[in-house]
């Protein structure tokens, strides 16, 4: 029986959260340069796209550009924006037929021109399509995100068009970039990495970590089906205890 046969139809995860690592590592391994490890990884973003079509996964995030990636080599970060870019505009009309929706979370002023505009662009396209949405984290991180909520918290407050009292769960995360959308039911980190790094902090709470050894340019729907089936396998308490939620 194939891994994707395995998976509970009724037990999906209605957003998945990636943070694709290796790429680098893997173009090492096979004596090239770290961007030729990014290229490759788009297939690696398409195949989880498939997979999470196929599941009836609702939002698909990934974690693609760092607020902290900046201090990369500039021929790097140009390169990846690059990839972005053209990546984008390549898929634009697959992304359309397959009605999958775009959504960017992060410091979008930041990025370069030709990088916004092509994300405007395939925003408008894209705009109504919902079977799933794409949610890029780009020049993203989760206490830049958690910042600018308090920023924004505290003028409220100080006008006095909200009491400090009136800070709930739900209020932070309205003034997140995640704000229409579920918190992450399942982070997935590649390449051996058991770290965060600075990604979604508040919204994984109660989220199910599922670390993997396989480098990003070698991830596979079939890799993300074993994901899915292991987080199917977990019982998710939500501080409660095993009796408690049978
Ligand atoms: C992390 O690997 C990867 C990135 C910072 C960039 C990810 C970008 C892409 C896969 C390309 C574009 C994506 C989309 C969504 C179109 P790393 O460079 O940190 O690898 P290392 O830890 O082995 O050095």
């Amino acid at each position: 029986m194939k891994s994707l046969e395995k998976i509970d139809k009724n037990n999906i995860p209605q957003h998945i959260a990636i943070i694709m690592d290796g790429n680098g590592r893997w173009a090492k391994k096979q004596g090239q340069e770290r961007l030729y490890g990014h290229s490759i990884g788009v297939e690696s973003v398409r195949e989880s796209l498939n997979a999470c079509i196929s599941m009836g996964v609702k939002y698909l995030t990934l974690y693609t550009f760092s607020t902290e990636n900046w201090n990369r080599p500039k021929e790097e970060v140009d390169g990846i924006m690059n990839l972005l870019v053209q990546t984008i505009s390549n898929e634009l009309e697959l992304l359309k037929e397959n009605e999958i929706g775009l959504l960017v979370i992060g410091d979008e002023e930041g990025l370069p021109d030709s990088c916004r505009e092509e994300l405007q662009e395939a925003k408008d396209v894209l705009s109504g399509y919902n079977k799933l949405y794409i949610v890029l984290a780009l020049n993203y991180s989760a206490r830049w995100e958690i910042k600018q909520a308090i920023k924004n918290i505290s003028e409220k407050v100080k006008a006095g068009s909200i009491d400090s009292n009136a800070i709930t769960d739900e209020l932070v995360s309205s003034e997140l970039c995640t704000k229409n959308i579920p918190d992450p039911e399942l982070i997935i980190r590649t390449s051996g990495e058991h770290r965060i790094s600075n990604f979604l902090l508040w919204q994984l709470a109660y989220s199910e970590l599922y670390f993997t050894e396989v480098l990003w340019p070698d991830f596979k729907s079939e890799d993300l089906y074993l994901a899915v089936l292991d987080y199917q396998s977990r019982e998710r308490r939500f501080g409660q205890t095993s009796e408690q939620i049978i």
